[in-house]
């Protein structure tokens, strides 16, 4: 880039265009913010914090007062107040704990879906539109785990219904099963912002949950969509490549051993057409083990 066009000012669609490739979709407060004018504010704005951030935590920036900003339970007439210990929007130690306590407390699926709308300890809460649970039949054979939810499912508040759930339709099609016939959650039940790769400490506190709701529902058989799932809910480090097609199991906190056939992420599929044929042998062991089962 020459000197000139450095000097030139940003072109406003581009520069939006920049901002939907990064997944800010929505403006967090009506009116535009001045942040030069931010250290200007009267006193009364900068009072304490009510949960003052704790060891190096860091608290989400906020362009209303914490107090007034509206949950997202509230928002989305999810339940009443939200759950949070401290109310901080950074992972730590303590927001893990509290998340396993409250899926270990959890006693049935709609509890444990409460608890996760109500819980505010996880940083992609705050730029998700929805809490996204679960799809499908809860008392169904087979449980099919994903990643996290994508630009539609976090506006729908369900898993996989954009092109890879489409496409994750067709492939249950194929062997007969359908969203009345399985059940259908993810690892990370909030979007991550632009659908990056959500941070190894998201993903253990969003553990809890999805063991909890994997406990809870007790399928018969799991299937998990692409690596990280898998690498989770198998606690293995090898790739997808290497774990697909292979029965493993899946052990809850429990004890109960769940057989779970790991697959390729329809996502993955969609760019990679040719692999399609690895997950059509997956999902014929499953009918073979399904049929097995009886
Ligand atoms: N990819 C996932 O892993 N989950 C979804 O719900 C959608 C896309």
């Amino acid at each position: 880039m020459n000197s000139a066009a450095r000097n030139q000012p940003p072109d406003l669609r581009d520069l939006l265009a920049f901002y939907a490739e990064a997944g800010a979709y929505d403006a967090l407060v009506e009116e535009p913010v001045n942040r030069f004018e931010e250290n200007k504010r009267p006193a009364v704005e900068a009072a304490p914090h009510p949960h003052p951030a704790k060891n190096g935590e860091r608290e989400t920036p906020t362009a209303m007062p914490p107090s007034s900003r509206p949950s997202r339970g509230e928002r989305k007439g999810e339940g009443p107040a939200p759950i949070s210990r401290p109310k901080a929007a950074v992972p730590d130690g303590a927001q893990a704990a509290l998340a396993r306590e409250l899926a270990a407390n959890s006693s049935t699926l709609d509890e444990l879906r409460e608890h996760m709308a109500r819980f505010e300890g996880c940083n992609l809460k705050f730029t998700a539109k929805n809490t996204v649970f679960a799809d499908g039949n809860p008392d169904a054979a087979v449980m099919l785990v994903g990643e996290a939810p994508g630009r539609d499912e976090d506006v729908e508040g369900l898993p996989f219904v954009g092109r890879s759930g489409q496409l994750l339709d067709r492939m249950l099609a194929a062997i007969g099963l359908d969203r009345n016939s399985v059940y259908i959650a993810n690892v990370i039940p909030w979007r991550p912002p632009g659908n990056r790769t959500p941070t190894p400490h998201e993903t253990e506190i969003c553990r809890p949950f999805i063991e909890r709701q994997i406990e809870l529902a007790d399928p018969k058989l799991l299937i998990t969509l692409g690596g990280p799932s898998a690498k989770l809910l198998l606690n293995t480090v090898d790739g997808i490549l290497r774990l697909r097609g292979n029965w493993r199991s899946h052990v809850t906190a429990s004890g109960v051993s769940i057989p779970t056939m790991p697959t390729l992420h329809p996502a993955y599929l969609l760019r990679n057409p040719a692999h399609k044929k690895l997950a059509w042998r997956d999902f014929l062991e499953v009918k073979a083990r399904l049929k097995q089962l009886g």
